[in-house]
């Protein structure tokens, strides 16, 4: 038997695997909710242009409702035949109501359906990111205030470089985090045009009014051009793209929990909450939420390179090639929303180990930078002078197995006549840090006035 929906023109029915092929009601059903708000907004539409009547478009409105309720409880069948969500929920709609089932798709297309149900659904992800990235902030900006004095070494090429503060660190993740959210709010301002109405692609002769269900459906405007809104998936595109960026920052601040965390690092303490054990080593604890973490950046990422190669070359306007979008979208938004949440959870819980932090913070010639300041300060050494001088107090050092405050201020006149004791003033890590005082500096009272600002804009 030829489709109920277009099967005029057909006297055979598809083969079963032309069915398994064209079938997307598997994952598209996720989109039931925003395929009946878009369809009640279409009926109510409708009704007021007078290209239906009244109480057809009453009939369709309870009758979505119905279908709904049936989706939402379970109780309904979904069918492979009918393709997809759009042609599911309409025949169901015939069932219930009969006749007035049939006047919903005038004036439109499943090619404008399907953008519009898509992207209300992309836009409801981009509100979820934001939200659980702003979260994420939250717990960021509660470690930074607690630690904005503790010192830990701060690192270039995962060598020792200078020492850093705990809120410093966390700070730079609130940045990156921000700009991560910044993204998503971008992306939905610049999506959020209604695509319903383009119809198949070159408009419709029916004299609809597509403002009015742009601001049902919470659109700021309807799409200016019906080829273009039916052809559009740069919404999804750009979710991607800013959830493969901030999965990118996941997987950066998921490896140092991992680095830290380790027994050769132990700057962090990670709550058995998010951890694991072994089934074989009794003394492990596994970071395995941070791991996974870092490991999700792979599928975002692929479904963002998924979805740029389905798009490309493409011509206008709608092609089925097109229907493989929602899967690789479905995948990275739960994902992303896991990881984001995982990664909150992580850095509620987890406790940094002050003394390692600060043990490991003066080690390893952290503060030769500032030894090197003061000789330019102290003695008006030309920089590149005191560098080199100061090179050699670090071979000195470490021929000696010992850390720069550790010589002597003989051994360092040695070096240089001039030095005198108040170098001792500028080698440790609370002075080290408290100097850097520069705007955006790791000086603690740069960090607290940080996390005075983000707590402001985050209100
Ligand atoms: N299931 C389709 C999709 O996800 C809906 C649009 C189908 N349109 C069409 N002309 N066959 O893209």
């Amino acid at each position: 038997t030829s489709n109920q929906m277009w099967g005029g023109r057909f006297a055979a029915g598809p083969d079963a695997i032309m069915e398994a092929i064209n079938a997307s009601i598997g994952y598209d059903q996720r989109m039931a909710a925003q395929d009946i708000a878009g369809s009640r907004a279409h009926a109510a539409m409708l009704a007021k242009s007078g290209i239906i009547t009244d109480s057809d478009a009453e009939a369709i409105r309870e009758g979505l409702l119905t279908v709904l309720s049936e989706i939402e409880s379970g109780n309904f069948a979904f069918s492979t035949a009918l393709e997809d969500i759009h042609m599911n929920v309409e025949a169901r709609l015939k069932e219930v109501i009969g006749e007035p089932a049939g006047r919903l798709h005038t004036g439109r297309s499943r090619n404008d359906q399907v953008a519009t149900d898509f992207k209300l659904w992309v836009r409801d992800q981009m509100d979820a990111a934001t939200a659980g990235i702003e979260a994420l902030i939250k717990a960021l900006l509660a470690q930074a205030e607690a630690g904005a004095d503790w010192v830990m070494p701060g690192f270039t090429h995962l060598q020792t470089a200078q020492p850093v503060t705990w809120g410093h660190h966390m700070m730079a993740y609130v940045e990156m985090f921000a700009r991560d959210k910044s993204r998503f709010e971008d992306a939905r301002r610049r999506m959020n045009e209604s695509p319903l109405g383009a119809a198949a692609l070159a408009g419709t002769s029916f004299p609809i009014d597509r403002d009015m269900t742009a601001a049902a459906l919470g659109f700021d405007r309807p799409a200016a051009n019906s080829l273009d809104a039916v052809s559009d998936r740069d919404f999804a595109l750009e979710f991607l793209a800013a959830s493969s960026i901030c999965a990118m920052h996941l997987s950066r601040m998921a490896e140092e929990l991992v680095i830290w965390s380790s027994a050769q690092f132990r700057f962090v303490t990670l709550s058995d909450r998010f951890s694991t054990g072994s089934s074989i080593m009794p003394q492990k604890k596994n970071p395995d939420a941070a791991e996974l973490i870092r490991a999700k950046i792979g599928r975002i990422f692929g479904a963002n390179t998924a979805l740029l190669m389905v798009m490309k070359g493409l011509p206008l306007a709608y092609s089925k090639d097109m229907q493989e979008d929602k899967e690789q979208v479905f995948d990275a938004a739960d994902n992303l929303m896991l990881a984001l949440a995982a990664m909150e959870g992580m850095v509620k819980d987890m406790n940094a180990n002050r003394p390692s932090l600060e043990a490991a913070a003066g080690s390893g010639f952290s503060t030769a930078t500032d030894l090197a300041d003061w000789l330019v300060r102290a003695l008006n050494m030309p920089f590149r002078d005191a560098h080199h001088v100061t090179g050699s107090l670090v071979a000195m050092a470490e021929s000696r197995d010992c850390d720069l405050p550790d010589l002597s201020l003989e051994d360092m006149q040695s070096v240089h006549a001039a030095i005198s004791a108040d170098v001792f003033d500028v080698l440790g890590v609370h002075n080290s840090v408290a100097s850097r005082m520069s705007y955006g500096g790791t000086a603690p009272a740069r960090v607290r006035e940080q996390v005075a600002r983000w707590k402001e804009i985050l209100g």
